[in-house]
C-alpha cells in the first residue's frame, strides 16, 4: 500500500502535494518522492526515509511547477532505498508517473522490454509501466491511446497518477484495484490516493472504478473506460468529513478501517506474490523437518499454516510460539530444518531470536512479513511479504488475514509441485482464493451492524468461549485474542472436543460460546460440541454457511460456503467485528489497547 497525490492549478506543486503526502503517510512511510514540471521540463526528488526527513534534506518545498504528483512508499517490489523511492521514469525522460498497488506480471514484461533495448534504474514494478507506455507511444496516435493499450497488458493492481512532458495542460489519474479519488477544485484539480490528501483545498471528489482513468486539467476533467476510451459520467460528491474523520477514512477507529481495508489488501497479497511463491515452493519443497514460529496473532496464522501443509502438502509442521521454540528447540533444529517465521512488523524480538538461532544451525529460513526491509527480512533466507500495508491499530486484523492468504497459496503451490493433490482441485482452490477477498467484500462486512446489536446484548458479560475443529480451531484462539486484548474480556478459545474434559465446568446460564463451524470434516461433531454447550445453558453464537447451525444456536452468523481449507480468512472477519464493537461499546479505544504496543521488541 503506498499513497499517491497529483495537482494541477495555480499553486506552487511541491507544496500542495507535500502537504498532501503528509496526510497520506499512514498509507506508507519508507519512501518519499515529487515530480513537478514546468516548461516542458520534469523535476524530480526523491529518497528513502519518513516524509519529514526527506523534504528537508532534499529540499522537495523547493521545486518549480504548478503540476505535479507525489509518492509516498510502502514497498513491494525492491528494497526502501533512493533509486526505488516514486516517481520513477521512462528512458526518454518523458514520461514520470506515481503507482500504488503491484504489477503481478512486471518481470514478463521487464524481460520483453529489455530485449527492445530498455534500461532500467530501478527494481521497481513500476517503472515498467513507464517503460511500456514509451514503447506504446512508438507506433500510437496518441499519448492517451499508448497509456490505454500499455495498461491494458498490466495484471494486477494499479492506482496511477502520469504525467508526460508533450501534453503541459494535463495528468492522467487511472484506477484498478487501488483507491483513485479525484477532489474536483476551482481553477485546479486533485487526483490521490484518498480524500485527506486534499481536503483542506476541496471537499467535491469524483471516486473513479475499477478500469477507468481520468485526464484532468485545471479547469476540466473527464474519465474513461481504459477498456474502450468510452466516456463514462460521474457525479461530483461532497464528503463532509472533517480531516480527523478522513484520515481514518469516514472510519470511527483506524481497526475498523483497516477491518475493511481486508478485501482491498487480501487481492494485494494474491496479486503480489502470484509468481514469486512458485521459486518459494519449489526451494523448501524437499523440507520434511519444518518448524513455524510466530507470536501472538502471527502464532495462530502459524497454526493455519500447519493445517494447510498436513491437507494440501503432506508435510506435518512442528508451530512453536517463537518464545518457546529457542529453548526448547535449540539441540532439535539443524541444516536439514526449515523454519518459517511469521511475523508482520519483522521486528518482534522473540521471533528475531527464533530465526537467529535457526540460522545459527544452519537451518533455511523462510519469513513471511508485512514489513519490507524489516530486520527479519534480513535475517531470513527467502521472504514472502505480506502486502497489507501500515497497519496501524494495535490488534491485529488485515496483516493476519494476508498472512493466510499467504500461507494458502505456498501451500498450494507445495503441493502442486511435490504431486499430493490432484492438480484441478488445486487450480479450483486458487481460483475460489482469488475470490475471497469479494465475498468478504460483499457478504461479510456487511455483518457490521448486526454485530454491533449482537454486542450491544452481550457487552456485559466477563467471560467468553470460542471453540473450533481442525483448520476453525485456530480461528477460534484469533477469536479469544482479539476479544481480550481490546475489549478487556476474559476469553478462551479451545478445540471443542477439548470442552467436556474440563473447561465445560465453566459453563452456565448465558456464557457466550462462539462456535467457529466450516462446512467439512468436522461440521457434525462441531454440531454436537454446540448441543452439548447449549445443554448447559451457554448461549451459543455460531459462526458457519449450513442452516442446521440455526436451529441449534442463539444467534447464527452465516458465512459464504467455501472450501474448508479457505474458511480461516473469511471466517475471522465477523470475530474482529464483534471484538470490536464489544470494545467500543466498553468505552475502550481499540486502536490503543492498554498494556499493549504494535510491536514487540523485548524477549
Ligand atoms: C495481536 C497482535 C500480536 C502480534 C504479535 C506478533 O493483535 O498483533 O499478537 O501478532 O505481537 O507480532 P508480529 O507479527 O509483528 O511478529
Amino acid at each position: 500500500m503506498c499513497g499517491i497525490i497529483g495537482y494541477i492549478g495555480d499553486r506552487k506543486a511541491c507544496e500542495v502535494i507535500v502537504r498532501g503526502l503528509k496526510r497520506l503517510e499512514y498509507r506508507g512511510y519508507d519512501s518519499v518522492g515529487v515530480v513537478t514540471e514546468e516548461d516542458g521540463k520534469l523535476y524530480i526528488k526523491k529518497g528513502a526515509g519518513k516524509i519529514d526527513e526527506v523534504v528537508e534534506r532534499l529540499n522537495l518545498l523547493d521545486m518549480p511547477g504548478k503540476r505535479g504528483a507525489g509518492h509516498t512508499r510502502w514497498a513491494t517490489h525492491g528494497v526502501p532505498n533512493d533509486i526505488n523511492a516514486h516517481p520513477q521514469k521512462d528512458c526518454t525522460g518523458k514520461i514520470a508517473l506515481v503507482h500504488n498497488g503491484i504489477i503481478e506480471n512486471f518481470a514478463e514484461l521487464k524481460k520483453e522490454l529489455l530485449e527492445k533495448g530498455h534500461a532500467f534504474e530501478s527494481d521497481t514494478d513500476t517503472e515498467v509501466i513507464a517503460h511500456l507506455i514509451e514503447e506504446e507511444l512508438k507506433s500510437s496516435g496518441s499519448f492517451e491511446e499508448a497509456l490505454r493499450k500499455a495498461l491494458l497488458r498490466l495484471k494486477g493492481s494499479f492506482a496511477l497518477g502520469v504525467i508526460y512532458t508533450e501534453e503541459p495542460d494535463r495528468i492522467y489519474f487511472v484506477r484498478n484495484e487501488s483507491p483513485l479519488v479525484l477532489g474536483i477544485g476551482e481553477g485546479e484539480n486533485f487526483g490521490a490516493s484518498d480524500v485527506p490528501a486534499f481536503l483542506e483545498y476541496t471537499n467535491r471528489v469524483v471516486f473513479l472504478d475499477d478500469m477507468e482513468y481520468a485526464i484532468v486539467t485545471k479547469d476540466s476533467w473527464v474519465v474513461k473506460k481504459l477498456e474502450t476510451g468510452e466516456e463514462v459520467e460521474k457525479e461530483v460528491q461532497t464528503v463532509e468529513w472533517t480531516l480527523e474523520m478522513a484520515e481514518k477514512g469516514g472510519f470511527p477507529h483506524f481497526m475498523l478501517k483497516e477491518i475493511f481495508e481486508q478485501p482491498r489488501v487480501l487481492r494485494d497479497a494474491i496479486h503480489g506474490n502470484a509468481e514469486i511463491i512458485r521459486d518459494v515452493a519449489r526451494e523448501i519443497a524437499n523440507y520434511d523437518k519444518i518448524f513455524i514460529v510466530a507470536m501472538g496473532t502471527s502464532y495462530h496464522a502459524g497454526l493455519v499454516g500447519k493445517y494447510l501443509l498436513q491437507r494440501l502438502a503432506k508435510k506435518v509442521p512442528f508451530v512453536e510460539d517463537a518464545s518457546e521454540f529457542r529453548y526448547e528447540f535449540e539441540d532439535l533444529v539443524d541444516e536439514d530444518s526449515l523454519v518459517i517465521a511469521i511475523t508482520q512488523s519483522g521486528e518482534t524480538a522473540d521471533t528475531l531470536a527464533a530465526m537467529k538461532l535457526a540460522k545459527k544451525k544452519g537451518a533455511k529460513v523462510l519469513a513471511i512479513v508485512n514489513v519490507v526491509g524489516s530486520m527479519a527480512t534480513r535475517i531470513a533466507d527467502l521472504t514472502l511479504y505480506t502486502h497489507a500495508g501500515p497497519e496501524i491499530g494495535v490488534a491485529a486484523t488485515k496483516t493476519y488475514t494476508t498472512q493466510l492468504a499467504v500461507l494458502t497459496m505456498l501451500a498450494i503451490e507445495l503441493a502442486r509441485v511435490l504431486g499430493t493433490a490432484d492438480e484441478e482441485y488445486l487450480k479450483g482452490l486458487e481460483e475460489s482464493l482469488r475470490e475471497v477477498p469479494d465475498l468478504v467484500e460483499g457478504s461479510i462486512l456487511n455483518l457490521s451492524e448486526p454485530l454491533r446489536e449482537l454486542a450491544e446484548s452481550l457487552k456485559d458479560r466477563e467471560d467468553f468461549f470460542y471453540i473450533g475443529r481442525g483448520i476453525g480451531l485456530p480461528t477460534a484462539l484469533e477469536g479469544a485474542l482479539k476479544l481480550k486484548e481490546i475489549s478487556y474480556i476474559h476469553a478462551e478459545g479451545l478445540s471443542a472436543g477439548e470442552l467436556k474434559h474440563g473447561p465445560l465446568a465453566l459453563i452456565e446460564d448465558g456464557v457466550p460460546v462462539v462456535a467457529i463451524a466450516p462446512n467439512g470434516k468436522t461440521f457434525d461433531k462441531m454440531v454436537s460440541n454446540i448441543e452439548e454447550a447449549k445443554a448447559r445453558g451457554a448461549y451459543v453464537i455460531s459462526i458457519g454457511s449450513s442452516e442446521k447451525l440455526r436451529e441449534v444456536s442463539d444467534t447464527f452468523i452465516k458465512m459464504p460456503n467455501v472450501d474448508e481449507v479457505l474458511s480461516p480468512i473469511p471466517y475471522v472477519v465477523p470475530l474482529q467485528l464483534l471484538a470490536y464493537h464489544l470494545a467500543v461499546l466498553r468505552g475502550n479505544d481499540p486502536d490503543k489497547p492498554r498494556n499493549l504496543a504494535k510491536s514487540v521488541t523485548v524477549e
